[in-house]
């Protein structure tokens, strides 16, 4: 299954354009199935409707643990390293985690969970959280993960759109110097959340907490109650594995929806492909378990493959910016897959925090999330691969389930800030506004994608309607990305930003409506227009533009209120950088807001705004400059 060659690779394209049913029928038999599918492929993009292996049985904990045993049952799978480096790391093996994820699937059993059932999770990045992970895939449950940055509210709207019966969290998290109240905010969730019966609770951060009669109880205590031998449940391949929510350009986010099947495949193909991994490697990805990377490249993808995954707790910066290059030097990590927002970060600290630091164990280095810009690409190369570690730009998305476009590490030529080539199976094009392919090199356009692929989402959880309106209706009978993209002279393609009202701000999918939903909750608020700016670290920072809100105190304090309001309706990951009080908003006669002239003011860039005449009024425009000016 592994491309060792570019002739390999441009081979292996070639089939899988031509004949993808065969080409995708042999990658699968990599994988261990209780019952063979009778069709490789269904499909249409109206519906859409998308049905991968069709017929087939399998549970994919089968093929992250249970064939690993014979062989591989001492090899590290998991390898923990905590927040604080003072403590211990934690190694778990292929049969330790096997036998913990039986055992905490019994647990989900004895609290009434059964296939089918959605469970929220909310927890910490501890080995708990891929085994509860597991579990759910154990027993069919279907997981929803969710990033514990996000706040009660957003939780609450969660688990009522997918009506979890479980939550599984813990008593807190830290991160660096910080403690956050994981329970506390399930707490304040679970008033608004009529379906959840019961709640797991894990002892991490020895915070006191509630503990509610008949809902609540102790994950310690639980797996106290069970044994550890759970046969896994027997799924069809398009069962439902998880839902993950993720922003668009509306307000509400959507629980994007991934099969069994399909997804197995694809994580596991372009795991052992893209990162090019070798039996017995350290492979590091820096992601949090509740984004999609982490779901596919430090649980599924690696699992599946037998590889052995490091799971971080903490942050790049806590106790210091040394913090990943020690990480690397203490697990001898071979590869390391981070975002440019890490990079980036740790590139402002200069060498100093590289002296000393052992670092010849990497082979490959990754990056995901958002386009990475050449100085940081060169960093990275030089000082952390030391010119010898291919970079492997990865470009995809929560809703591809797995990596698109990138190179294959030893295989594919990078060029930096590229995403350079398609992998087997995928087939990108670039349309124009009105959805005429463009075609040849030198070119750019909007980001669709034409055929479908194992890992590709199939719906969004109780709105059909939804998933194919926003991925399927742009354009007829393509998948739309939302991204603009170049493909350059050499057939390379670089992603250049969203082009829809999506901000990535770190490499998190926030969306602008959502934002200036939550702002204009805040009592004295009456109407917002949010938009991206490019941030130094952050790759996009948020500019919001607020009318006059009524003041309560001084502006600094209802700025701050407003603030507060945004991390309690969607959590401290959405705050604007910055606010600016506006007199009027740029609209057009017909009330839309003119989001382009408030882009280029938010960058700074006020020389041609293009055509105002337009406007309702054109004086308002002059009114934010000047007010911008002086921010
Ligand atoms: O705009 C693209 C950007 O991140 C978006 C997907 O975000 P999310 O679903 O949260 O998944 C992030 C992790 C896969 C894309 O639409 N993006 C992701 N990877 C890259 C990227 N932009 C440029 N280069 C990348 N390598």
């Amino acid at each position: 299954m592994q491309i060792t060659s570019f002739e390999q690779y441009e081979e292996n394209y070639k089939k899988s354009v031509e004949n993808p049913e065969q080409f995708w029928g042999e990658v699968a038999q990599n994988f261990q199935w209780r019952k063979p599918w009778f069709k490789v492929l269904s499909w249409n993009f109206k519906d859409p409707e998308i049905k991968w292996f069709e017929g087939a049985k399998l549970n994919i904990t089968e093929n992250c643990l249970d064939r690993h045993l014979a062989t591989n049952g001492d090899k590290p799978a998991i390898i923990w390293e905590p927040n604080n480096p003072d403590e211990e790391s934690v190694t778990l093996t292929y049969k330790m985690l096997h036998e913990r994820v039986c055992r905490f699937a019994n647990v989900l059993k004895r609290n009434g969970a059964k296939k089918g059932d959605r469970i929220c999770i909310y927890m910490p990045m501890v080995p708990e959280l891929a085994i509860a992970v597991l579990a759910c895939a154990r027993i069919g449950a279907v997981h929803s993960v969710i990033f514990g940055g996000f706040s009660a509210k957003s939780i609450a709207d969660r688990i009522n759109d997918s009506q979890c019966k479980l939550v599984i969290t813990a008593d807190g998290a830290y991160r660096g110097n910080k403690q956050i109240p994981l329970k506390d905010v399930i707490d304040d969730a679970l008033i608004g959340c009529a379906t959840v019966e019961k709640c797991i609770v894990l002892t991490h951060v020895r915070t006191p907490v509630s503990m509610l009669k008949g809902r609540d109880v102790w994950w310690e205590d639980e797996v106290k109650h069970v044994n550890d031998i759970c046969d896994a449940e027997e799924m069809d391949a398009e069962d439902m594995l998880f839902i993950l929510y993720t922003s668009g350009s509306t307000g509400k986010p959507k629980g994007v929806v991934h099969t069994c099947g399909g997804y197995m495949v694809y994580a596991g193909y372009t795991f052992a492909n893209v990162f090019n991994y070798q039996p017995g490697e350290v492979y590091f990805c820096t992601a949090d378990i509740g984004w999609i990377t982490g779901h596919s490249y430090i649980v599924y993808g690696p699992l599946s493959q037998g590889a052995t995954s490091v799971l971080f707790e903490g942050i790049p910066t806590y106790p210091s910016p040394s913090r990943f290059w020690d990480i690397v030097e203490k697990h001898k990590i071979n590869t390391l897959y981070t975002a440019p927002t890490a990079i980036r970060s740790l590139m402002s600290f200069g060498e100093e925090p590289l002296n000393g630091k052992d670092l010849s164990s990497i082979r490959v280095l990754g990056s995901v999330g958002e386009p990475i810009n050449e100085e940081a690409w060169h960093w990275f190369d030089e000082k952390i691969g030391h010119g010898k570690a291919p970079i492997v730009d990865t470009w995809w998305q929560t809703e591809t389930g797995g990596i698109m476009i990138s190179p294959i590490a030893t295989v594919t030529k990078t060029k930096p800030s590229f995403a350079t080539l398609p992998l087997p199976g995928i087939q990108p094009i670039l349309v124009d506004e009105n959805g005429n392919e463009i075609e040849g090199n030198g070119v750019s356009g909007n980001l669709c994608i034409k055929f479908p692929w194992p890992g590709m989402l199939r719906t969004t959880y109780g709105d059909h309607e939804r998933c194919k309106q926003t991925y399927f209706s742009t354009y007829e009978n393509l998948y739309f990305t939302g991204d603009g993209c170049l493909r350059d002279e050499d057939g390379y393609y670089r992603i250049t930003g969203r082009v829809d009202d999506v901000l990535n701000v770190s490499g998190h999918r926030i969306g602008t409506a959502e934002v200036e939903n939550a702002i204009n909750m805040h009592a004295g608020v009456v109407e917002s227009a949010v938009v991206g700016y490019p941030h130094d670290v952050k790759g996009q920072g948020i500019y919001a533009f607020v009318i006059n809100p009524e003041m309560h105190g001084e502006a600094d304090l209802t700025k701050k209120d407003i603030l507060q309001t945004v991390t309690r309706v969607i959590g401290a990951i959405a705050k604007p950088d910055k606010i600016l009080f506006v007199s009027g908003l740029p609209k057009t006669r017909s009330g839309k807001i003119m989001r382009r002239i408030l882009r280029k003011i938010a960058e700074g860039d006020t020389t041609n705004l293009g055509d105002t005449s337009t406007l309702l009024d054109p004086a308002v425009v002059d009114e934010i400059i000047e007010a911008s000016k002086k921010y």
